[in-house]
């Protein structure tokens, strides 16, 4: 067929992301915040919603919107740039970053998106093994910038599907080697308390990506990237005009507004995931990693592919993460609601051979 001839070899050879989808079950395989907005506040955010003229685009680059985040993460407001979920700004950095220095470099495992926009938008992907502590293998990654200089490198902090913390000093020197940027994603930063925001004073080199997916609004598609002005600036000519719309830019406000409502949930999935950590750690053959997200990553001494589909017959979705040859029988978890991460625990005790 004559289609196939045409659709980019790089793009026909590749899977795409896989977006699991099974009704009514237990959703513990996206890193979503197990906790949804309820009355009175859900009333009130429909309430604003319900003032939107419908037959209008949305603010382009909603610029008061801008100038909250900024505030709220303590930048100027030309540092920032809003995006339909930090997925879009991931592309847009792919499209954007290729001067006479070419491809983008990935530690694995970490999050597939990285890898899969990169492709996509016709660079090469460079890939770096984390070590056995899932920790960054510094000297392998630079050498890998000698000899290939990637406009861009990835470094989810903390990282998925590992849900560790890469070492400060071994970012620092990355950072310090890299001929291109070097982007922090820092998807996952409220549930480990720490943020290296501030390295942006020393660095120019450097680009932040936020995201309000994790935090209680996954369905609203809110990221943000945070970075040196005259980048931003460049980067925002390749931003479609109203990529985030009006449903979404009223959704961020009213997150900030009520946003000790959402940093108290994050302190109840802090909680959660410390007795999650020590129900898996009591079955046997299951080995769990300690965690700064809101996930859990953990290995199983048998097949995880059966793991995970007796799981789905349980009535429960996690993520099937067979990584060899370092990370076989693998799964990651995330962080549900008391009643979640019991039925979770529950399952996985009727379904590990004893
Ligand atoms: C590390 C990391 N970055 C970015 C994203 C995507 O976030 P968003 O929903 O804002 O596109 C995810 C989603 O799982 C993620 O794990």
């Amino acid at each position: 067929m004559i289609w196939k001839n045409i659709v980019n070899r790089k793009i026909f050879e590749q899977s795409g992301y896989f977006a699991q989808e099974i009704a009514g079950v237990i959703k513990m395989d996206a890193n979503e915040n197990p906790f949804t907005i309820q009355e009175p506040l859900k009333r009130k955010l429909l309430e604003k919603m319900s003032r939107i003229d419908f037959n209008r685009y949305p603010v382009a680059g909603a610029p008061e919107l801008r100038n909250r985040y900024a505030k709220y993460f303590g930048v100027d407001k030309d540092m920032i740039m809003l995006g339909n979920g930090s997925d879009e700004l991931i592309q847009i950095l792919c499209m954007t970053l290729k001067g006479k220095i070419k491809g983008v470099l990935v530690p694995v495992p970490t999050f597939s998106m990285y890898k899969i926009i990169a492709v996509n938008t016709g660079n090469n992907v460079i890939e770096v093994p984390l070590n056995k502590k899932f920790d960054l293998d510094c000297d392998a990654i630079v050498d890998q910038i000698k000899e290939n200089f990637p406009a861009l490198i990835f470094l989810s902090c903390p990282n998925s599907p590992t849900g560790n913390l890469f070492s400060r000093a071994k970012i620092e020197a990355i950072i310090k080697k890299s001929p291109g940027i070097v982007v922090i994603d820092e998807a996952y930063a409220a549930f480990s308390g720490q943020t290296l925001l501030p390295l942006l004073k020393k660095y120019d080199n450097l680009i932040f990506l936020k995201t309000l997916s994790k935090l209680g609004l996954a369905s609203m598609r809110l990221g943000f990237l945070i970075g040196n002005k005259e980048i931003v600036a460049q980067l925002d000519k390749v931003r479609l005009p109203y990529n985030v719309n009006s449903l979404s830019q009223i959704a961020a406000d009213f997150f900030l507004d009520y946003h000790n409502e959402f940093s108290s949930q994050v302190k109840e999935i802090i909680k959660r995931r410390e007795e999650l950590y020590l129900g898996l750690q009591k079955i046997a053959g299951i080995k769990p990693f300690p965690s700064q997200a809101n996930f859990i990553f953990f290995s199983c001494a048998f097949d995880s592919d059966r793991i995970y589909k007796q799981l789905v017959a349980e009535g429960i979705v996690v993520k099937n993460l067979n990584i060899p040859p370092h990370m076989p029988d693998c799964v990651r978890v995330t962080v549900g609601n008391r009643k979640e991460n019991d039925s979770l625990l529950r399952a996985l005790k009727s379904v590990v051979p004893q």
